[in-house]
């Protein structure tokens, strides 16, 4: 399949559509991110590759970090973690805190807000001892760890944290801050709220381009195994797994709505960046700031809708 006249054909369309989101403003640094942007890559397991628009603008990852820190924390203790975080959609916005009184601070599933801050939590008390090369402060050993996973995926050592989007939710994460508290009053946190909250908001702030993501998703297209190096990150049965979450969990309460219009494993980030996986044919990543009302970019599902309808990539 000719994939770049169908990714052209899309930017062409998306056009009038691109100005129809709002870009996220409870994080003031996004906020001041121009809505009228659109970029997508695809990559497939054979190494082909299309892009078109602004494919190699860096954005900010946001909760598209979820994904390779749900892995991170797998690898590390492995079917535990589901005992401190649950895999069921919320049904949910990302930042809701309702579910977690009533179900005594496990969150839903490690997509939302509660359950990626408990990810976190354990990649925190389980972080690598690189032979000392740590800094020896959690907090920059733990996100030393996640860009490291990230730059080694994507297989590009450029990439970077995006300091001034960081300290820009740091200081306006009343939410999160209340979702840590509120689960550490349940013992659901083995790590100081603060120290948790910043390296989460620091996984948030990685930048990175459509090109990049697409790149370090290909694994999860591929049972787990990078196609292009042949190395191995987690094991089939757990890969698809992650893609399983994705799919149900991926878009919070529109998550139905996205495998519905879609029907592929996605993950949004309110930086309007969405990754995409096609089992077994290609991963990709598309970029457009302006989200629709669930927090997800509007361009940027419109644009997967068009791909799936014209490649007929589906998982169903
Ligand atoms: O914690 C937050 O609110 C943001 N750092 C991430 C939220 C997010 O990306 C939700 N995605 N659509």
């Amino acid at each position: 399949m000719d994939l770049q006249p169908i990714l052209d054909g899309i930017a062409d369309k998306i056009g009038p559509h691109l100005s129809e989101g709002r870009v996220a403003d409870y994080i003031p640094a996004l906020a001041r991110v121009e809505r009228e942007q659109f970029g997508m890559a695809v990559i497939t397991c054979k190494g082909e590759t299309a892009q078109t628009g602004a494919a190699d603008t860096v954005f900010s990852i946001q909760s598209i970090s979820k994904v390779f820190t749900l892995t991170m924390a797998l690898g590390k203790i492995g079917n535990d973690l589901w005992e401190r975080v649950g895999r069921e959609p919320s049904g949910s916005a990302f930042n809701s805190i309702i579910q977690l009184e009533r179900e005594h601070g496990i969150p839903r599933n490690p997509l939302i807000n509660a359950g990626a801050i408990v990810v976190t939590d354990v990649i925190l008390s389980n972080r690598a001892d690189p032979g000392g090369r740590g800094s020896g402060e959690a907090g920059i050993d733990a996100i030393r760890e996640i860009l490291d996973f990230m730059r080694s995926t994507a297989h590009d050592e450029t990439i970077a944290i995006d300091r001034e989007v960081a300290e820009s939710e740091a200081a306006h994460g009343f939410r999160n801050a209340s979702l840590a508290n509120f689960m550490k009053s349940f013992g659901n946190m083995e790590n100081s709220v603060e120290r948790a909250l910043r390296v989460y908001f620091h996984q948030c702030a990685i930048a990175m381009s459509c090109k990049q993501l697409a790149r370090a998703g290909l694994f999860l297209a591929a049972d787990g195994r990078d196609p292009i190096s042949g190395k191995r990150i987690v094991t089939p049965s757990r890969a698809r797994r992650i893609n399983a979450i994705m799919l149900t969990c991926g878009h919070y309460d529109a998550s139905g709505d996205f495998a519905f219009k879609v029907g592929l494993p996605g993950k949004s980030g309110v930086g309007g960046g969405i990754l995409c996986i096609v089992p077994d044919i290609a991963a990709l990543a598309v970029w457009s700031p302006g989200l629709n009302k669930n927090g997800n970019s509007h361009a940027g599902t419109l644009a997967l809708e068009m791909l799936a309808r014209e490649t007929g990539w589906s998982i169903f």
